[in-house]
């Protein structure tokens, strides 16, 4: 089978989450194999949407719908295409277009079902770090000075855990997580009372996932993330910004590259915590400059911290 332009993306997706073929499969629970066929185009729907769920990764160019399935069937009646005139022009049964649009079905009967109704079907474009032309090769290499840092320790304590360090890194924890080392910050379980991250912002939403899953699952009793203000995601939305405190920064951070130069920074950027005490937001609010959020149940904490 000729590679399809999903398989293509899927793995560009993977590669620039940072996972190995290996890390996603222990994410999933399968094995390492699993991953490698699904990239060639083997496998079960069930099993590719759950890759694109870890990865991030949405189809554009399709119809409506929340789902893969959803999308496959309104991309379908949207071209006013029946069951009958589909099989006819991908050589599937009915009952196999039928089953992928209710998710089920092979990889390779998708994609050729995606050549016919759907050719222009495509990764939905992942979020940039915007740091500017000419900085892309190590766009996420962007360490947090020591300066923020002071302000971080002494609001919230000392950190147990960075999930995603660099040994270049100024950041001061008793647990780091290093790529480069063999650790994976999507895969290894979190510890510690308090975790500090400022993770790859070309895969915020991902990272944001997992800080709230590890938070959520007890592993971490705080987090604390220092990342852009983007909240475009109805994840962001609905699940993540009932429990998150956020504090918008007056102000920009200047982070450093690889050499210890500082780098301006082209957008806003906010700290959101999860299961951060009232003091420790007061004492946060009282060394940087910015405000917090107000959040429906915590409205005398925000208006005492503005
Ligand atoms: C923006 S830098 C921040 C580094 C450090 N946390 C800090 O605040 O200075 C993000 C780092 O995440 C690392 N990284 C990327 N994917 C990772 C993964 N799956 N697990 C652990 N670290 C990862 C990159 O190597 C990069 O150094």
């Amino acid at each position: 089978m000729m590679d399809h332009i999903l398989l293509t993306e899927l793995r560009a997706a993977r590669r620039s989450c940072g996972q190995s073929q290996a890390s996603l499969a222990a994410k999933l629970g399968v094995k390492p194999q699993m991953i490698k066929r699904l990239e060639a185009g083997v496998g079960s729907v069930p099993m590719l949407v759950e890759a694109m769920a870890a990865l991030d990764f949405q189809l554009i160019g399709m119809g409506p719908g929340g789902t893969l399935s959803e999308q496959l069937r309104g991309c379908r009646q949207k071209k006013g295409l029946s069951l009958e005139t589909v099989a006819k022009r991908t050589g599937l049964s009915r009952a196999t277009i039928a089953s992928l649009e209710c998710g089920r079905g092979s990889v390779r009967s998708l994609l050729c079902l995606l050549t016919v109704i759907a050719p222009k079907a495509g990764r939905r474009a992942p979020e940039r770090a915007y740091w500017g032309a000419g900085d892309k090769f190590d766009r996420d290499s962007r360490f947090t000075p020591p300066d923020f840092m002071e302000h971080i320790y002494a609001a919230f304590g000392e950190i147990d855990l960075d999930p995603c360090a660099h040994l270049l890194s100024p950041v001061i924890a008793r647990r780091r997580i290093i790529l480069s080392e063999g650790g994976d910050g999507l895969v290894d379980d979190w510890s510690g009372r308090l975790a500090f991250m400022n993770p790859p912002f070309s895969a915020l939403l991902i990272w944001l996932k997992r800080a709230f899953a590890q938070w959520q699952a007890g592993n971490v009793q705080t987090v604390v993330c220092l990342v852009p203000v983007r909240s475009d995601s109805a994840w962001f939305h609905e699940t993540l910004s009932p429990v998150a405190d956020i504090y918008l920064l007056q102000g920009r951070v200047r982070f450093l590259d690889s050499e210890g130069k500082g780098q301006p920074t082209p957008f806003s950027l906010m700290l959101l915590t999860l299961g951060a005490s009232t003091e420790q937001r007061m004492r946060f609010a009282s060394l940087v400059p910015g405000f917090w959020m107000t959040r429906a149940p915590d409205v005398a904490v925000s208006s005492l911290t503005a």
